[in-house]
């Protein structure tokens, strides 16, 4: 049976499993309390910056598989399976994650749920959320236990989405029944045709795998810039360091970049969701480290401060710098938690004249920072800058050309804050060149 599916919340991750569901075949409604929003994917035009994914957006429109809606009731009569794809924010002021979106997703749909049906939780959820919800699924629905609830988290990467989720590295499944997992197996027939790894768990089990997978990249980051720290301390070069315990095949080289750290709408929430709901649990003691992850993680953005103040001669009064990236990484327009941005915020405060530019998060970050000035390219940026701070590794930073670049600014001076640039290229085109973790 073709099942119809629905995608409930048109965010990041619903709006990108729908257009890639719908490229599998299906048929798909997207479900959104967004009026605006959903006007804007139904119109084919996407309101997020992802490689690859307008287009799919659109050919599914144009045949038909792909629809958008506000109506939950419409959404329940046309789904088989409904996949909850809402955010879960850090609670302002604690590290908790909100799942008020989830509940409230579930009280507008169950209650038109008259025929059998399965709900997939996709969102990052504290542990214990799945149950919860399951219990008041089965309690709205007028169908009751027809109603069930399975928790796939997933684990698309901006910039990546489209092919992580077409191509996943990895199936998880949280089922509490056989129905379910025979359910999810034909919904994913053709990922597990192709051999994609499976793991079929139960419901607090695949809540964690997704926190697991994401307090371990975190670690790993920030344990390559603590080793930042200490080659800071030591005259070392953390670059080679990196690139040595790359070739050890249990350590591997991703994301073992050092550099200005994570940000985003998922690691760093997502890390202290983990300690919070820990702490709840009485654990928390086994991820005390997580909190250190953080420190050294927010550690990263102060030293970066203090290297480019230093490159101004001890302030930034009267000084302007210029900072290349606003996005928390490259290919994406997403400014949540952005490190670049948090750098160049903090040395408006400290009194430099801020100039940001950034390929696809300009018009974001303007909107949430307007007291920054803005370039329209890198050159128009560091016009008369006295240091230039790259802080987001969009390929076309790293492509610029020294000598064009110098041509501009006031003082050839750069901080490359994600070790991306060849020194020995700036260093010989006159550039004073210095980098975190690095002589
Ligand atoms: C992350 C997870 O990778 C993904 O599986 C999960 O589903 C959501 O969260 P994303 O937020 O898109 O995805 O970003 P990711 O590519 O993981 O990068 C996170 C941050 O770490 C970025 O700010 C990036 O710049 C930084 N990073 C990454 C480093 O500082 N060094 C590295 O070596 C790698």
């Amino acid at each position: 049976m073709a099942y119809r599916l629905t995608m409930v919340g048109t965010g990041y991750l619903g709006a990108t499993t729908s257009a890639c569901m719908a490229e599998l075949g299906f048929e798909v409604l997207g479900v959104d309390v967004d009026a605006e929003k959903i006007a804007r994917l139904q119109a084919g035009d996407l309101p997020i910056y992802e490689p690859g994914l307008e287009e799919i957006l659109r050919r599914n429109l144009a045949n038909g598989r792909l629809r958008f809606t506000t109506s939950y009731e419409e959404a329940a009569a046309f789904g088989d399976v409904h996949f909850l794809c809402l955010g879960t924010p850090q609670k302002p002021g604690e590290y908790g994650a909100d799942v008020s979106y989830l509940d409230a997703a579930i009280e507008s749909l169950a209650p038109f749920l008259e025929r059998e049906c399965l709900v997939i939780g996709k969102s990052t959820v504290p542990v214990g959320t799945a149950q919860r919800l399951s219990e008041k699924l089965t309690r709205l629905a007028p169908i009751g236990s027809g109603a069930e609830l399975a928790w796939n988290p997933e684990f698309l990467r901006e910039g990546f989405a489209v092919k992580d989720t077409l191509y996943p590295d990895r199936i998880v499944l949280g089922v509490a029944s056989e129905r379910a997992e025979k359910i999810m197996r034909e919904v994913y027939s053709s990922m597990l045709e192709r051999q994609t790894p499976l793991v079929i768990t139960d419901y607090p089990t695949a809540e964690l795998v997704k926190v697991a997978a994401n307090a371990f990249l975190a670690t790993k980051i920030s344990f390559v810039n603590a080793m930042a720290e200490v080659c800071e301390a030591a005259h070392a070069d953390v670059k080679q360091l990196s690139l040595a315990l790359s070739f050890d095949d249990r350590i591997g080289g991703k994301f073992l970049n050092p550099g200005l750290g994570f940000g985003g709408g998922c690691l760093p929430k997502d890390i202290r969701a983990f300690m919070a709901r820990a702490g709840e649990l009485g654990a928390d003691q086994a991820l005390t480290f997580l909190r250190e992850v953080d420190a050294i993680n927010m550690r990263r953005r102060a030293r970066m401060v203090d290297l480019a103040r230093e490159l101004t001669g001890g302030s930034f009064h009267g000084c302007t710098v210029t900072v290349l990236g606003a996005a928390f990484k490259p290919n994406s327009d997403d400014i949540r938690d952005s490190p670049a941005l948090d750098v160049a915020v903090t040395i408006s405060q400290q009194g430099g004249r801020v100039t940001v530019y950034d390929p696809a998060a300009q018009e974001n970050a303007r909107r949430a920072h307007p007291q920054l000035s803005y370039g329209e390219s890198a050159l128009e940026a560091a016009k008369d800058a006295h240091v230039v701070l790259l802080l987001t590794e969009w390929q076309e930073f790293i492509d610029l050309d020294p000598e064009a670049l110098g041509s501009v600014v006031a003082r050839r001076k750069i901080v490359d804050g994600r070790n991306a640039l060849d020194a020995e290229i700036w260093r010989e085109a006159g550039w004073h060149y210095r980098a975190l973790g690095r002589p």
